[in-house]
């Protein structure tokens, strides 16, 4: 695939991103966002943060739309975009990182900037050294 097509491809999924954004649930932190997975099959799965009273149990976007795409047994994604309504270059949170880490260390993560251009890292460059499954193998 060419730069261009990924690019392209990119945008669009930059722009399910925006549309799940408008769905956010975020009374609290007043702080709309929105996610959109692109699965190694070509769906797209969305997603924004749903905010609770309890204030520590709501869910990021980015979570939201794993825990979507899992639960409806996909596991394998090319890349996720995120979009924050007041925010630029909004990268995923720590937990989100180890969360999407779990099933597609090679993702692809897109943010839009101040310019509405988009930017792109994989989740190795944004999550080196991750915990993972294979610290938890036992070594005697
Ligand atoms: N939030 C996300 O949805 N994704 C992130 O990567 C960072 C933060 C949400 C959580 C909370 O609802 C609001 O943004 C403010 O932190």
């Amino acid at each position: 695939m060419s730069t261009n097509d990924k690019t392209t491809k990119y945008i669009a999924l930059m722009a399910k991103a925006k549309e799940a954004a408008k769905y956010s649930y975020s009374p609290y932190s007043n702080f709309p966002v929105g996610a959109a997975i692109l699965t190694k099959d070509g769906r797209i799965i969305s997603g924004c943060n749903v905010e609770n009273a309890t204030y520590n149990g709501g869910s990021c976007a980015e979570k939201t739309a794993l825990l979507k795409a899992v639960s409806e047994g996909i596991k394998e994604f090319e890349a996720i975009a995120v979009f924050c309504q007041k925010s630029k270059n909004c990268w995923p949170c720590g937990h989100c990182r180890q969360f999407l880490s779990e099933f597609s260390i090679d993702m692809d993560v897109i943010v839009e900037d101040e310019n509405k251009s988009i930017n792109v890292a994989s989740l190795k460059e944004l999550f080196p050294y991750s915990f993972s499954s294979k610290q938890l193998a036992k070594s005697d």
